[in-house]
């Protein structure tokens, strides 16, 4: 049958780049969150950076309209899912609230729906615990920003069916995706990797080895890598960054994973990257570095 509904079940930072996507990929998409208010505001959003996309002639004013006409609100679980084909869970990244949810997605949602989640870290066998039919739950791992990233890491639970496989794929194509096929394990291939390189880069800068601004250059220009460790965590958020390790240090019980303190440090005094307008850099209003006073 051909896949013609998305829900996608949170609006944050993932949850709104996955529906941007899906509605500019010709997707009829639902988009879900606990309240109305934070519904409207990931529209706004969302609307907004298409209102961009069109003014620098990325996308024509027709492609934009008939994008925003494909998206529903919703604020009610049940409603959201129950004409679904594939559901995108992209809330917090906590295993019990996860759970709980996929048991409701499954009791609501149609039986051929691909119950797809967007987990950075935690184990799709250890989410779909709960399910009667774990066959349904796949790992559908983004990259932000979601529009612009081309890869999606979809990931293999030890019972996801061939069919959820099939439907991942035929998504990930018609969002213009890259994808690879990834067997459930702490971190999968990029988490695992970036989450280690993140928090190396911290401990250099906490032993002084180097500042943030030549950490961030060395990587660029020396290894190749398009962005600087520190200029990746403040985007990706440090809190975010400090749960992926601290998730990850549990799982593989390598200290290399052990959170750098100074990471922990900047999470608590607020400073979360770019959505808090200070991480590792201090942000202007519009989203420039400014040195520090
Ligand atoms: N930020 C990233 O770069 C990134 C990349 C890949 C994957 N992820 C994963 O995507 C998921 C979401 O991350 P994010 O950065 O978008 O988080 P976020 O905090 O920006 O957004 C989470 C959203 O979920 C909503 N929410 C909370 N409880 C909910 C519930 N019970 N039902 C529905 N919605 C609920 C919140 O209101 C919020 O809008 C996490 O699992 C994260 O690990 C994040």
């Amino acid at each position: 049958m051909t896949l013609e509904r998305i829900t996608i079940l949170g609006s944050g930072t993932m949850g709104a780049g996955i529906a941007q996507t899906a509605m500019t990929s010709g997707f009829a998409t639902t988009l879900y969150d606990i309240s109305d208010e934070l519904v409207q505001k990931a529209k706004s959003a969302i609307s907004d950076r298409l209102e961009k996309l069109v003014e620098k002639g990325k996308v024509d004013a027709p492609s934009a309209a008939a994008a925003k006409a494909r998206l529903r609100l919703s604020s009610n679980l049940a409603d959201a899912v129950r004409d679904a084909d594939y559901v995108i869970e992209a809330i917090p990244e906590k295993i019990d609230l996860k759970r709980e949810v996929f048991a409701k997605i499954e009791a609501a949602a149609p039986s051929h729906a691909v119950l797809g989640t967007n987990t950075s870290t935690l184990m799709i066998s250890a989410i779909a615990r709960d399910l009667t039919d774990r066959s349904r739950l796949i790992g559908i791992h983004f990259f932000n920003p979601v529009p612009v990233m081309k890869l999606i890491e979809v990931v293999m639970g030890p019972d996801t069916s061939p069919s959820a496989y099939a439907a991942t794929l035929d998504v990930a194509k018609r969002m213009g995706k890259e994808t690879v096929k990834v067997k459930e394990s702490p971190g999968f291939t990029t988490s695992r990797i970036n989450a280690l390189i993140g928090n190396e880069s911290f401990r250099m800068l906490e032993e002084g080895v180097a500042s943030a601004a030549d950490i961030d250059k060395a990587l660029k220009l020396g290894l190749n890598h398009p962005m600087g460790p520190f200029e990746m965590v403040d985007l990706v958020g440090l809190d975010a960054r400090l749960n992926n390790l601290r998730a990850l240090y549990e799982a593989l019980k390598d200290p290399a994973y052990k959170p750098s303190p100074l990471l922990e440090k900047l999470v608590a005094e607020g400073r979360l990257g770019r959505k808090s307008g200070r991480g590792v850099y201090r942000y202007d209003a519009k989203g420039n570095i400014v040195p520090d006073a």
